[in-house]
């Protein structure tokens, strides 16, 4: 890979995506809709094929009578696909009717909303005038703190030298004055509202009457449709604990301020199981959930260099959570050092079942008991149905405890996106230095497995042998056939949807040159952009050998 900045990085990405069909921008003729994306042609079989190696890791392929490697004993897995408006109770009960908010501050200026945790700033002053100089950035907070501190100052940016800094760039969460503090988006300090509470689910009305009754909302997570059918699967399925149930879906979360590109958005999808095993063996399986899932995002090919696996400190945990880690990449748009998350692993106890049967949970020391209403009886009481699970072999009753792999499809996306990106200058066909533009996915997830390309558009006999062998390939993977312009550019092409194998159809194909290579065509891979003559017999095999 060339060298370029993290920024450029980005923004060429971003511009790729676009340009070649990947992501566009929702409703963008009408001006686009913050946090809100479309996947393109390209896109769409990226994510399709995404989804299906988790589908297919976690369910289809899961063989029960095999103990994978590492894992403590066998295991069987199964999926469901549940509504995306749930009843309300169940997000009272989860906790997400009261905890899931984050803190958001307005300015009275600009008439702005902003995450309290996103903004960045720095205490800078100029000709005794000290001021907390704000911004919202994924680039290099100084830069633009030193930007708008000259702005405020009226200085020409030959005259940065002139600012006095006082310490670091910091989080507006810690300090505690707001009089001085100029926000991101305005022109005098002290606009800023003090943090309040927001609450990210989307709200919405069933039936024709608007009142609080028929509100209704959005699911934030695709995770309480497994909890709330845990007793319909264990019935109707015949699985024995330990089993795992997997959905994946569209999420909705009015985030306050979206960002990153595909990153952080309203509307995305997850990959979401719930792993139901016994109390005792929780963390051996918690470990396992862990590892395997790291793995699952280097098996397709992800840079282990670009990819971590991080443990929560305690503090960090979620308000039901004993132990968690994150599967974080190291995105273009994240500062040095630092990385966004994936996927977590939460080993999340009893939580969520004692949740739907007694009624929403809170810590009280090392226990989790039933929060009280003023009125002395459960805030919001459960659903009292029995969520037990009952081992007839060891004639035990008990609570399961659940390992959550949590995933999101579109973040998941884009990290296969930005990392698979990359320029090279080769030599080309007529020995001309160019730059090449390729994205290296892996065969599995590519979005098209293979381009054919008769040599010549107007040659009637290659045409047709073109069209013969898309036909006879299509049935069982992805084919593009591209006939126009020079071949050098066709693959140049491909390379930048990241297709992997390019076959061309040339005079030899069709015995004009002979007999020796008749039926023989050229099998072009992407990567190491090598060419070899193979028999139209064996394609197909050899193709499906590579992609699956
Ligand atoms: N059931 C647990 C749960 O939902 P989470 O960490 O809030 O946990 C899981 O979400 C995954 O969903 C995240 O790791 C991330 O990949 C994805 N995700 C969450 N919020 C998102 C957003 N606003 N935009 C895109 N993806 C998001």
């Amino acid at each position: 890979m060339a060298e370029i900045s993290s920024n450029e990085r980005m923004e060429k990405i971003v511009s790729l995506c676009r340009r070649r069909g990947f992501i566009f921008q929702s409703s963008e003729i009408y001006g686009g809709l913050n946090g809100l994306w479309d996947y393109g042609p390209l896109g769409v079989e990226l994510k399709r094929n995404i989804k299906e190696a988790w589908w297919c890791d976690m369910v289809s392929a899961h063989n029960e009578r095999v103990q994978l490697d590492g894992a403590p004993r066998p295991f069987q897995m199964v999926g469901i696909e549940s509504s995306i408006i749930m009843h309300p109770r169940v997000w009272k009960t989860s906790g997400h009717y009261d905890l899931f908010h984050d803190m958001m501050v307005d300015c009275r200026e600009s008439k702005r909303r902003y995450r309290y945790d996103h903004i960045k700033g720095a205490w800078v002053e100029h000709d005794g005038q000290k001021v907390f100089v704000t911004c919202i950035t994924d680039g290099d907070a100084k830069e633009e703190i030193t930007r708008r501190a000259l702005l405020y100052f009226k200085l020409k940016a030959k005259y940065a030298d002139k600012l006095v800094w006082h310490g670091d760039v910091i989080d507006l969460t810690s300090i505690n004055e707001t009089g001085q503090v100029l926000a991101p988006d305005a022109k005098e300090p002290g606009t800023l509202t003090e943090p309040r509470e927001f609450n990210l689910m989307f709200e919405t009305h069933i039936g024709a009457m608007r009142s609080d009754d028929s509100k209704a909302f959005l699911r934030p997570e695709t995770a309480q449709g497994m909890f709330v059918n845990f007793r319909n699967v264990v019935d109707s399925s015949r699985v024995k604990v330990p089993f795992g149930i997997a959905q994946q879906g569209k999420s909705f979360r009015n985030e306050i301020t979206p960002r990153n590109f595909t990153f952080r958005t309203r509307e995305f999808e997850q990959m979401e199981m719930e792993f139901f095993c016994h109390p005792s063996e929780s963390r051996q399986w918690y470990q396992f959930w862990r590892d395997r899932r790291f793995q699952w995002y280097v098996d397709l090919g992800i840079d282990q260099k670009r990819l971590i696996l991080r443990d929560h400190e305690q503090g960090e945990l979620s308000h039901y959570s004993v132990g968690t880690a994150d599967v974080e990449y190291a995105f273009p748009f994240c500062e040095e050092g630092e990385y966004g998350e994936l996927e977590g692993i939460a080993h999340r106890g009893d939580f969520d079942l004692r949740s739907h049967m007694e009624g929403k949970l809170v810590r009280e020391g090392d226990q989790l008991v039933v929060e009280q209403g003023e009125d002395g009886k459960p805030k919001y009481p459960g659903s009292g149905k029995d969520l037990t699970y009952h081992d007839e072999e060891a004639k035990e009753r008990f609570v399961p405890h659940v390992i959550e792999p949590a995933a999101g499809a579109d973040r998941t996306v884009l990290a296969f996106i930005c990392d698979a990106y990359d320029e090279e200058e080769i030599t080309n066909e007529k020995g001309k230095t160019e730059m090449r533009v390729v994205m290296r996915f892996h065969p599995r997830i590519a979005p098209v497995k293979v381009g054919v390309f008769p040599l010549l558009k107007n040659k009637p006999d290659l045409v047709a042998k073109a069209m013969e062998i898309r036909a006879l390939l299509q049935p069982h993977m992805t084919v593009f056939y591209d006939e126009t312009g020079a071949i050098g550019r066709r693959y140049r092409r491909q390379d930048e949807a990241g297709t992997p194998f390019g076959v061309t159809i040339d005079f030899d194909t069709i015995g004009e040159n002979g007999d020796e290579n008749k039926n023989t065509v050229t099998l072009r891979e992407r990567d190491s952009m090598k060419q070899r003559r193979v028999k139209i017999d064996d394609l197909l095999d050899i193709l499906l050998r590579e992609i699956k």
